[in-house]
């Protein structure tokens, strides 16, 4: 059993605390490599900020969980290199098993999400009763989720959200224990987020609604890259072909986070940040053949649009 404190990070219950209370958001970010990795923690240790880096299954098979979780280890002392000591939770995202979410803990992960949302009611209740049973013993934080995101989640797909509803939230979180909850209110996973002529905006009021019913506890949003369209339209110049490619407008997710939106996932902006900045160096110069010259522009490019993020989008600078 390793314990994520003796390798430096934290779990997150301190830091949503103090992100409900101060109307700001903790960013949760994927990584699958080092580039990744180096550009999340430039761009916190810049902007001052918390950070959680997320593992997702897919990325447990691409980049292997005994690699990742090094690399979380190595992020700690890289901040403090870069000058800051910033806390860092080391997250499971989108963990559907009781097995996989022990694992991690097991392993060095500081909190976990566990998500029953495609579940049965009662079956996701005990679901995540169960992993928040066994993460609580070891101070690990739990992630739970009620609604179903449209779009791919944990290779189910679903054609039409289906929005939380308010009146379960109190009963979830009473019987369950957890310690953040994740909701559907618009937002999907990907860069397809709307339909072309559709009103690119997500169910605010049913958040205030969930947050009259639990006040002050910590919410999360999946799914809530933005997919800018300068990013769009540069991977298209170079090359690309995404057509129709819609996010979450940025106004609106920093309204979220400044109400009991604690923790913002976002993934698929990171991933069009790097590809924009791989394609140009190809489209460019395409004699070019030493990965470090077009991962290098990736990482910078990356670390620019996640300090955008903090300090526009989630507030969460200044914060650690
Ligand atoms: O939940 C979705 C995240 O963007 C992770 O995606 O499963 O392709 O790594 P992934
Ligand atoms: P995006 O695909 O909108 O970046 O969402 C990522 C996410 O929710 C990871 O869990
Ligand atoms: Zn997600």
């Amino acid at each position: 059993m390793v314990k994520y404190s003796d390798l430096g990070l934290v779990n997150s219950r301190a830091l949503f605390q103090k992100a409900v209370k101060g109307g700001y958001a903790i960013p949760a970010f994927n990584f699958n490599n080092m580039e990744q990795m180096q550009s999340i923690i430039q761009a916190c240790v810049e902007t001052k900020s918390p950070v959680i880096l997320q593992v997702s299954s897919g990325a447990r098979k691409y980049a292997n969980q005994t690699l990742l979780r090094y690399m979380a280890q190595g992020a700690v002392e890289y901040a403090k290199e870069l000058g800051q000591n910033i806390p860092i939770v080391l997250h499971l995202d989108h963990g559907d098993s009781l097995e996989l979410c022990k694992s991690c803990i097991d392993y060095g992960f500081s909190s976990v999400m566990i998500d029953g949302s495609h579940l049965e009611y009662n079956a996701n209740v005990d679901l995540t009763a169960s992993v928040v049973e066994y993460a609580h013993k070891h101070d690990i934080t739990v992630e739970g989720e009620l609604g179903v995101l449209a779009g791919v989640e944990d290779d189910v797909s679903a054609e039409e959200h289906t929005y939380t509803q308010p009146e379960e939230v109190e009963d979830f979180v009473k019987k369950t224990g957890v310690d953040s909850l994740a909701i559907s209110i618009g937002t999907s996973h990907g860069a397809f987020k709307f339909k072309p002529g559709q009103d690119p905006k997500i169910r605010l009021d049913i958040l205030e609604e969930i947050e009259k019913r639990i006040p002050g506890f910590a919410i999360v949003l999946h799914g809530s890259s933005s997919v800018p369209q300068e990013l769009v339209k540069a991977i298209n110049q170079y090359g690309g072909k995404l057509s129709d490619a819609i996010g979450i407008p940025e106004d609106q997710l920093r309204l979220a986070s400044k109400s009991a939106v604690c923790k913002i996932n976002i993934d698929s902006d990171g991933r069009l940040a790097m590809t924009a900045a791989i394609r140009k160096v190809f489209a460019e110069s395409p004699a070019e053949f030493d990965p470090r010259k077009y991962l290098g522009p990736a990482r910078d490019a990356l670390r620019e649009l996640y300090k955008h993020k903090i300090i526009h989008v989630l507030g969460s600078n200044d914060k650690i």
